[in-house]
């Protein structure tokens, strides 16, 4: 079967970002930036501006990019006239992490007065900023009317956030972690992928069929496959809903979120989601059963051991078959099959009876596999009776495979 992987290297794999950094004292986390933008694919070439050498040398740069960092004593060099119009026609973002008070304003007014401020100038691709200030420089109306400004055109800011700054006062003007920016930087360099405007449908995580109000059936699943499809779709320029069980795992950033707990109000989130939807992955592994009646109190250990009635659940995927039919959407649907014997002979009964255009078998007794570690070994069948089996790989890689597939099943519909 062709290999649609190649579409799915990481939206950080060979982009050209530029990263400016000034002078603020959270300068240093900026190397953080640097460095895992550098381990994720991307040719990252730092810009200092005069202030920010007082607070992080080019060396530290350069040390995690492998690549020269510059400062304003390349702008009066002999290759001046060039560097900052070629760093900003060929850059694929400009971030600029940490932006001071001071470099927010030359943006806002188009001052070009050191080689940060020109290259920003001549740059024709996306611009993302992080602030970082002292409380008040924030909500200063001059900044706050430059902030303004720089929204209009399109600039993407991420943060400032609200805390304990290094003066030691408490209010807004915080640099957002870098995880947190690495995950705007990376939505940004996704959009207008190859399933940019498609409306994706990720569910995810084990649902809780309450017993008591403080008993619950639950299961073994972990939420990490359906995430990671959620991640890999942002990373194809999808707007994403994700409707996750209760889990701890923390949200993609871009990522619509929708909470939920019971397989019942999963049936009804996914019902409302779906409408006009490209895609549906239904990853979590929604109950089949549930308590008949939850009880309304404790349930007291001194009333004996208690007989419980479990009734069926709804079962989601059969619902959203007849919407299908009568609308048109999602226009994909998979599933998924978490089996412990007959893998395939149960997968391929569930993708017809279901009307799946594909299912990700998935053999649960494998010890390094499956629930709640970190990688998956699958098999994909579909609904022209291919099958393919994947080697044991992580979750992203899998869901980097699943989603691949989804895009060529989208492209013509
Ligand atoms: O029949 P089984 O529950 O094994 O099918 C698994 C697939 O069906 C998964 O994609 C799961 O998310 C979905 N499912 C569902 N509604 C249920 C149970 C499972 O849509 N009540």
């Amino acid at each position: 079967m062709t290999d649609y992987r190649s579409l799915m290297a990481t939206p950080f794999q060979s982009k050209h970002i530029v990263l400016g950094v000034t002078g603020s004292i959270a300068a240093y986390k900026a190397a953080e930036l640097a460095s895992k933008m550098t381990q994720a694919g991307a040719l990252v070439d730092v810009v200092l501006t005069p202030a920010a050498l007082q607070f992080i040398t080019p060396l530290t740069f350069q040390s995690v990019t492998g690549r020269k960092a510059y400062t304003d004593a390349d702008l009066w060099g002999g290759e001046a006239h060039v560097l900052h119009v070629g760093m900003g026609h060929s850059a694929n973002l400009l971030v600029i992490a940490p932006i001071s008070a001071n470099t927010l304003a030359k943006l806002a007014h188009g001052i070009a007065d050191n080689l940060l401020s020109v290259t920003a100038l001549a740059a024709r691709c996306p611009i993302l900023v992080a602030p970082a200030m002292d409380v008040g420089m924030y909500t200063n109306v001059a900044t706050q009317a430059n902030v303004e400004i720089l929204r209009q055109r399109g600039v993407i800011f991420v943060g400032p956030a609200e805390g304990r700054m290094a003066s030691g006062l408490v209010g807004l003007g915080r640099f957002v972690e870098p995880p947190e920016i690495l995950g705007h930087i990376r939505l940004t360099l996704s959009r207008g992928g190859p399933l940019a405007n498609r409306k994706v449908i990720v569910t995810a995580g084990g649902t809780q069929e309450p017993l008591d109000p403080v008993r619950v059936i639950a299961n073994r699943s972990s939420g990490k496959q359906g995430f990671a499809l959620a991640q890999a779709a942002l990373d194809l320029g999808a707007d994403v809903t994700l409707i996750a069980g209760p889990t701890a795992l923390p949200t993609p950033i871009g990522a619509r979120r929708v909470d939920v707990n019971t397989a019942q109000e999963m049936l009804e989130a996914v019902l409302a989601a779906i409408v006009r939807a490209d895609a549906l992955l239904m990853a979590a592994a929604v109950a089949d059963f549930t308590p008949a009646v939850t009880a309304e109190q404790k349930i007291k250990k001194e009333g004996g051991i208690p007989q419980i009635t479990l009734r069926a659940t709804p079962d989601i995927l059969a619902a959203v078959a007849p919407q299908r039919s009568a609308t048109g959407f999602p226009r994909v649907t998979v599933g998924f099959a978490a089996e412990s014997q007959s893998l395939l002979d149960n997968a391929r009964v569930k993708l017809e009876s279901k009307k799946l255009d594909l299912i990700v078998a998935n053999d649960i007794s494998a010890r390094d596999a499956g629930f709640g570690v970190d990688d998956n070994r699958v098999t994909l069948l579909d609904a022209g009776g291919g099958v393919e089996s994947l080697p044991l790989m992580s979750k992203s890689e899998v869901a980097e495979s699943v989603l691949a597939r989804v895009t060529h099943l989208l492209a013509g519909r």
